[in-house]
């Protein structure tokens, strides 16, 4: 995409605003190297179901399969760098006045390339806790083990309660913190302008933060490599990847 290319009323927006939200999903880390939910798994996960392993019910049945394949998940984010969209996001607070960002994402990745006050709706692969009594367990330094028989990994057990330690992130028929969410529906409702990146826009609530930027008179650009369900609710529709679309943008409005 040319610089040339954006709507002048985009740029405008941009400038113009006093407080902007970014809101990522795994898009914006594949660039990375991390794949995506909807990304068929390859390798040695190539058939499982990365949405069936994100349950407490698949944790009790098969701790060490689904404790597994997040220290895998774990180990590719050690082992991966932010990309240019992290870093552009990361910029970008320094060039407005006020800019919050909202993750889906448990990697790390923001962090690195220099954002600040992440909100990880989600979850954090890097922070785990009990299973049963809930505290939070220090994971050793370094890479993570490598699963044995290239997949299945038993859970450390909790100091404290002897429970089996699961992974930081919130899973489905899971709640997210309370706090967070409602922070982030605050966010989206009183920003200028709601930034949305590598999300597919199917899983709630987090999907809802465009619809409720648009019906408080917000305006939200997606940025995105394909089609999504927000496609109708945002103002601008940018097609592409998301680590040479934002740097583009950024640099053609600052
Ligand atoms: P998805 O895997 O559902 O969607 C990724 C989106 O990123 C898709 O719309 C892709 O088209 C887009 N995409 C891929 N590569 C891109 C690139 N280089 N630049 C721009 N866009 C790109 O990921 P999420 O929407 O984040 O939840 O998934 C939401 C939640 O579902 C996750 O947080 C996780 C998952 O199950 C839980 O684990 C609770």
């Amino acid at each position: 995409m040319l610089a040339t290319e954006f709507d002048p009323a985009l740029i405008a927006a941009l400038q113009e605003a006093d407080k902007i939200v970014v809101l990522t999903g795994a898009g914006v880390s594949a660039e990375s190297g991390i794949p995506t939910f909807r990304d068929a798994l390859t390798g040695l996960w190539r058939n499982f179901d990365a949405q069936a392993l994100a349950t407490p019910e698949a944790f009790q049945r098969d701790p060490a399969l689904v404790w597994g394949w997040y220290e895998w998940r774990r180990a590719r984010v050690l082992a991966a760098r932010p990309n240019a969209a992290h870093r552009a996001i990361a910029a970008l607070a320094h060039r407005v006045p006020q800019l919050s960002l909202i993750t889906q994402n448990v990697d790390d990745l923001h962090e690195r390339a220099g954002s600040r006050d992440v909100r990880h709706l989600h979850g954090s692969l890097h922070h785990p806790r009990c299973f049963d009594c809930g505290l939070a367990f220090a994971l050793p330094e370094g890479r993570p083990e490598e699963p044995e028989g290239g997949r299945r990994l038993p859970p450390p057990r909790c100091p404290a309660c002897g429970g089996p330690v699961r992974p930081g992130v919130v899973w489905f028929g899971e709640a997210m913190p309370r706090d967070l969410l409602d922070a982030a529906f605050d966010a989206c409702a009183s920003s200028d302008l709601l930034i949305v990146v590598g999300t597919s826009g199917v899983v709630y609530p987090v999907a809802e933060l465009p619809a409720v930027a648009k019906r408080a008179g917000r305006r939200v650009v997606q940025v995105n490599l394909a089609p999504s369900e927000l496609d109708r609710v945002c103002s601008w529709n940018l097609r592409g990847e998301a680590g040479k679309v934002l740097p583009a943008l950024f640099g053609n409005a600052f």
